[in-house]
């Protein structure tokens, strides 16, 4: 019998209405267009303003956008896996509720924390499950409501995230096509200089704490840069040479989206030219989990079956890594 490998099949995507542009911003804290754009790429973000609506909603959203596309049956489904650092509630899985609104009946579900890793890593997690040959149909989205934990008075952070969510489908593959590699990392070292400190089981939410502004993310951002730009690039590179991969064998760089000077550094790394990476910064921001299958929805039109793709990814932690997928198919569009 062939091997089995884990393809990617369809994706999916959704972004809420309202635009966050760097005007807006300017109005909100001290900064302005042109550090922002300078220092980042990041010229606008999608918010999620609706009172009571969580990441689950973004999740729904990019899934049934899939589920639309593909014309699958939601019941086929076998696991929803939702990667988010911003999920609905504590104690009741975003997955769950998400894989139940959808129709995905005979699905088990589950969430999946790494920060700006959550949806790298859970690519690895989801092709284990159809490696396996029990699980045919894994839906993996990547959602994230970031506006929930961002202080809007701090402009180290709320220049930098927008809310938004992508999925796609994993299927079996036997013509070695889907998932080929990977290479994950993560070390604790890093959690002090990127936390949202207060609202976990260590520090429960106070009211002083809620004052102080304790519960939403703060990030030493360039000590977060320095590590992203050499973790990274490094996973990256770690990847292409134990591929035997060229800059010519590589079809696009799907890195995650933190800080355009990042992506750049690490493709810079790869020695790949410029017109290789994918890059959608300028339009969302950093949206964590979402950011890569945010990407293969903006160019899953340019997909071609049998493209190498590298993902690259960096999140608080920390953690990091990066993964060579062949791509499984041609767009339709
Ligand atoms: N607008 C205008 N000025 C700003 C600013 C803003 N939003 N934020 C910081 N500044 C100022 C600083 O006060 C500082 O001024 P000074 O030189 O007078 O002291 C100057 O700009 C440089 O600040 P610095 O923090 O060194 O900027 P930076 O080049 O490191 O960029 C980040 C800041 C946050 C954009 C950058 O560090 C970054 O992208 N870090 C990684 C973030 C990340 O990846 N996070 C998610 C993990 S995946």
């Amino acid at each position: 019998m062939s091997k089995i490998s884990a393809a990617i099949t369809a994706v999916g995507a959704y972004v809420p209405d309202y635009v966050l542009t760097n005007q807006i911003l300017e109005t909100m804290v001290d900064t302005n267009d042109e550090w922002i754009t300078s220092r980042t790429g990041i010229k606008e973000r999608r918010i999620l303003k609706d009172v009571g609506k969580g990441t689950s909603f973004l999740a729904i959203k990019a899934a049934q956008d899939l589920i639309n596309k593909t014309g699958i049956n939601p019941k086929d489904i076998d696991l929803v896996i939702v990667a988010t650092a911003t999920p609905d509630m504590k104690a009741a899985a975003t997955a769950v509720f998400t894989a139940t609104s959808i129709g995905a009946k005979n699905a088990f579900a589950f969430d999946l924390e790494a920060a700006c890793s959550s949806f790298l890593y859970g690519m690895s997690v989801a092709a284990r499950y159809i490696e396996s040959g029990k699980y045919k149909k894994v839906l993996l989205i990547g959602a994230d409501k970031n506006s929930s934990m961002i202080n809007y008075e701090d402009r180290a952070t709320c220049i930098i995230f927008g809310d938004g969510a992508g999925a796609v489908l994993f299927e079996p593959n036997t013509d070695n096509l889907g998932l080929q590699d990977e290479y994950l990392r993560s070390d604790g070292a890093g959690r002090e200089f990127l936390q949202a400190t207060y609202g976990g089981s260590s520090f429960p939410i106070t009211p002083e704490a809620v004052a102080d502004g304790r519960h939403y993310v703060f990030q030493d951002g360039k000590t977060v840069f320095k590590n992203a730009v050499s973790r990274m690039a490094d996973a990256a590179v770690e990847i292409l040479d134990r591929n035997n991969l060229t800059k010519q064998d590589v079809s696009w760089l799907v890195a995650h989206q933190a800080n355009k000077r990042i992506v750049d550094a690490t493709a810079s790394r790869m020695d790949l030219d410029p017109n290789k990476v994918m890059m959608n910064i300028q339009r969302y921001g950093n949206t964590t989990s979402a950011t890569l299958p945010l990407l293969l929805s903006d160019y899953e039109s340019l997909l071609k079956k049998g493209d190498n793709l590298i993902f690259a990814a960096f999140g608080g932690g920390f953690t990091w890594g990066s993964i060579y997928l062949k791509w499984a198919y041609n767009s339709k569009n």
